[in-house]
């Protein structure tokens, strides 16, 4: 790794790992303020705010000319090569109840490819990083995607999308699809850490519709680096992707619908 691409990996991993300690500071607590967004499902606390300032104010004193996308702040572009895609705290509804999972995601992209990603999960303590090329490793130890082949011994993950409540196109019929067929089925709460956990084998696969760049960024590349394999299979409905490690990954796919439900 040259010395560039190494100093910003550093530094991206002290920042999540900041932003982990102000998630662990306000989780369980009173402080919380949880606030709706789109609509009951899609929640905002003051974590998640504390944590963005966080990152986007290390990322300003560092890199003052690198663009940055941050889901609470949205897009501040400038003309540069690097281009930062945060989530502050991936997996608020969890972090909302004082559920345990949930993480901070930084990916940093250059000239559009995603150069390197970190995930940190604060509460269970589990630092996943990747940069490409050189393989994904949790807590400094590497990684590899499961070497399974048979559907029936997967555990596999999804979510669902905050828009369930007015749009039938909910993957529940996805769901349906699948759930006979594996082991058993999943959902995590943080696609930072479905994608990471496929990363490392403790998850055989993944799906999810209705995504954006900050859910998927880091933890696309670490699941990659691991030797998991990833498709995007549906265009219309902002980023929803498949991965898996990749002795499954075909049968999955093949089992996930390509098309809008209608009713
Ligand atoms: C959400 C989580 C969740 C996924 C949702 C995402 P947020 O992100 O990744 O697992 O199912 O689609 O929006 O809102 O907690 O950052
Ligand atoms: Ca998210
Ligand atoms: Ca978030």
């Amino acid at each position: 790794m040259d010395t560039d691409t190494s100093s910003l990996l550093l530094n991206a991993i002290s920042w999540a790992r900041e932003a982990g300690a102000v998630h662990l500071r306000y989780f369980r607590g009173s402080e919380l303020n949880v606030k709706s967004k789109l609509n009951d499902s899609d929640v905002v606390t003051a974590a998640d705010k504390a944590a963005e300032k966080l990152i986007v104010d290390h990322i300003r004193r560092t890199y003052p000319a690198h663009s940055i996308l941050s889901e609470e702040s949205g897009e501040e572009n400038h003309a540069s090569e690097y281009r930062w895609v945060i989530d502050p705290l991936d997996g608020t509804t969890n972090f909302s109840q004082g559920l345990p999972l949930f993480s901070v995601s930084i990916g940093l992209e250059r000239n559009g490819e995603t150069l390197l990603g970190v995930v940190y999960a604060p509460y269970v303590n589990e630092l996943f990083h990747a940069v490409k090329g050189e393989g994904a490793y949790l807590n400094g130890e590497p990684i590899k995607a499961s070497a399974k082949t048979e559907l029936g011994e997967c555990v596999v993950s999804t979510g669902f999308p905050v828009d369930k409540d007015i749009n039938p196109d909910n993957n529940v019929d996805n769901l349906t699809s699948v759930l006979p067929y594996v082991r058993g089925m999943r959902r995590l709460g943080s696609a930072a850490i479905d994608l990471s956990y496929v990363g490392a084998g403790f998850l055989d696969g993944y799906w999810e519709l209705n995504l954006h760049e900050w859910d998927v960024s880091a933890g696309l590349l670490i699941a990659e680096e691991a030797g998991a394999r990833f498709t995007h299979f549906r265009s219309d409905r902002n980023i929803s992707v498949v991965a898996s490690c990749a002795g499954i990954h075909d049968r999955l796919l093949s089992m996930l619908s390509e098309s809008p439900k209608t009713e």
